[in-house]
């Protein structure tokens, strides 16, 4: 029997496509142009890995990662220290930094936060003059991965278990960001990218969203009706997804920004 995951954030679940998931993150970094960072806040850490990388890229840097899951944090914690990064158990939503960062990154987390307008308005408001925000986001709710998800959530079979479903946070439009971040006196790059993951099969797919977007469906069901539910989500999606000679294409659209403060 399949063990459902949990609402919680899993890191071993998440760290299966550790590889593909960290991709997006490198060339996010790659694009941020300030010399002179001294100090580096790293939003939604996550278990770390990423993270440390900023050292390297900064070695005059301290850098500070938040997170508001225990759970993530801990492979983190547990890692050999590095004596320029920190982690601290914080939510974006109501923390503060003690000091301006000359720049802060957040790699996939911006997406689970809502109220992305006030969001931007708080985390440029955190930076030090000149410093730069540098944000990556999965831009896929039209994708099948969710369309079919959002449908099953609907079905008979399972509605009366899941009850509503948990409240959607509004990732906007690459050019929403653009015309926010320069009305907030920051220059601004935004982009999107498309990426193209080959993957072993569709059972492989439904693995990479069991560590985000179906841990709420799994929280919410037991035992049998969790296998139902699998079942009938891996099935679409294997539908949505088909087969070809060399395993299964599964698109990802991401969205980046990297916005530089004029103050
Ligand atoms: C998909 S993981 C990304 C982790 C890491 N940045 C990476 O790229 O591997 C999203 C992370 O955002 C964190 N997160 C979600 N909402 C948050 C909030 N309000 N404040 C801080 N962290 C949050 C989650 O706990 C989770 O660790």
């Amino acid at each position: 029997m399949t063990t459902p995951p949990t609402t919680r954030w899993d890191p071993a679940q998440y760290a299966r496509f550790e590889r593909e998931r960290a991709q997006p993150f490198f060339d996010l970094v790659a694009r941020i142009q300030s010399r002179a960072v001294r100090s580096v806040l790293d939003v939604g850490c996550g278990t770390g890995e990423l993270t440390r990388t900023l050292a390297d890229r900064w070695p005059e840097a301290s850098i500070l990662g938040i997170d508001s899951s225990e759970a993530m944090l801990a492979p983190a914690r547990e890692r050999s220290p590095h004596p320029r990064v920190t982690y601290e158990h914080a939510d974006v939503r109501t923390w503060r930094p003690a000091e301006p960062p000359d720049c802060i990154v957040s790699n996939a987390a911006l997406q689970w936060v809502g109220d992305h307008a006030r969001l931007l308005e708080r985390l440029t408001g955190w930076l030090a003059p000149g410093g730069t925000l540098a944000v990556q986001m999965p831009h896929n709710d039209a994708a099948s991965t969710h369309t079919i998800l959002a449908a099953l959530w609907r079905d008979p079979r399972f509605a009366a278990a899941l009850g509503d479903p948990p409240p959607a946070v509004r990732v906007h439009d690459a050019t929403w960001y653009g015309e926010r971040l320069l009305a907030l006196g920051c220059d601004v790059e935004v982009w999107e990218t498309i990426y193209l993951h080959r993957m072993l099969d569709a059972g492989a797919i439904v693995e990479w969203v069991k560590g985000t977007a179906l841990r709420p469906a799994a929280s919410r069901l037991a035992g049998g009706a969790w296998e139902g539910f699998l079942a009938a989500y891996t099935e679409r999606i294997a539908a949505a997804y088909p087969a070809g000679p060399h395993g299964v294409w599964f698109p990802f659209p991401r969205l980046f920004f990297v916005a530089s403060s004029n103050r």
